[in-house]
């Protein structure tokens, strides 16, 4: 695809190449994020950091890379800190901050609103997250650190072999990876959750239309013993039409050191979009993990850094200037020794 001026609202947008050209330019982005190195190449944009519900990871890295960019960060956050509450249109009010940043993030509870506002914008708009449907830079993000993982124990994305774990209805960052699996070759899906929390019939079919073999079941145990990767999601609770609805499922899958050490192979890669629940009645994955090597939910955050530092340099057409506008830092950065 021409990234330049692209919006990226889903995965299904993606060829193959393109997502090696984003995990290139992303591991181009390494001594930036890790503040070796700081660069101005975007200095003077400006980025319009809309989200429309609660979010800690995409928000704040999405800023992030564009500040470690140069550039500058604006933020809307919440429907009650914009004329949205006064009836305006997405269309309307993708029209005038269009104007005022020169590409937009944002998360709205809708599906399919992130992609009505960039009809609006004229400006490159990228999708946070949109309702139940789609996450595509967290996909983007998830698949770039299997990468990383498997590459450290001698694997490849093709092959791979990994079981999702929860709220497959409505969690919007497995159905972008289920996409974006599509694009690779060979894969086993082992898909863990309660019946009436099932992945969508269609993103099945897709994946099995990719070849990609498909299990489901409501079984952790049984699900975890041959695997890459566990990559477990939390009950998306502000989907349910209750909190009681939610609390019927909450808990149902639990990963802490006992079972992994119990059913998964020694090397298998934990991971989570983030947040986890951590309250004593939900606890997906269990605090007695942080001291597990292979738990990359934070690796995997981190990730999230250089993959949103990419796509802006890929949709505002500098990834081959970042260098030309850098230099060294000077001062102290505990990052840089770790
Ligand atoms: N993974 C993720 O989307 O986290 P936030 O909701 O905190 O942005």
């Amino acid at each position: 695809m021409n990234f330049t001026g692209a919006h990226i609202l889903s995965i299904k947008q993606f060829e193959r190449a393109d997502i090696q050209r984003i995990f290139d330019v992303a591991d181009a982005m390494e001594p930036y994020a890790l503040r070796r190195k700081v660069t101005r190449v975007l200095e003077g944009a400006i980025l319009g950091n809309m989200f429309f519900e609660p979010s800690t990871r995409t928000r704040v890295s999405f800023g992030s890379a564009f500040n470690l960019l140069g550039g500058n960060v604006r933020e809307t956050t919440g429907f009650e800190s914009s004329s949205l509450t006064k009836g305006e249109s997405l269309f309307d009010t993708a029209r005038v901050l269009s104007g005022y940043s020169d590409v937009i993030c944002m998360r709205h509870p809708q599906a399919g609103s992130v992609a009505e506002f960039a009809e609006g914008s004229r400006v490159p708009v990228l999708n946070g997250g949109d309702g139940a449907n789609e996450h595509p830079t967290q996909a983007l993000l998830d698949l770039y650190t299997i990468r990383k993982e498997l590459r450290s124990n001698g694997r490849s994305i093709d092959g791979l072999r990994i079981a999702m774990i929860g709220d497959l209805k409505h969690g919007r960052t497995v159905h972008s990876l289920c996409k974006l699996l599509c694009l690779f070759q060979n894969i086993s899906l082992c898909l863990v959750s309660p019946k009436e929390l099932a992945m969508p019939d269609y993103i099945v079919e897709e994946l099995r239309s990719a070849g990609h073999k498909v299990t489901i079941t409501d079984d952790l145990a049984s699900s975890i013993g041959n695997i890459d990767i566990a990559y477990s999601t939390r009950i998306q609770e502000e989907r349910f039409a209750s909190k009681e609805e939610a609390d019927l499922y909450r808990g149902r899958f639990r990963l802490n050191q006992s079972i992994y050490t119990q059913y998964c192979e020694p090397n298998t890669v934990i991971m989570h979009p983030l947040p986890r629940d951590s309250r004593a009645d939900a606890n997906e994955l269990d605090n007695d993990l942080n001291a597990n090597p292979n738990l990359a939910i934070f690796r995997q955050a981190d990730n999230g850094v250089l993959v949103r530092m990419a796509l802006f340099a890929l949709v505002l057409d500098v990834a081959d200037q970042v260098d030309n506008y850098s230099r060294e830092v000077n001062w102290y950065n505990s990052l840089r020794t770790k």
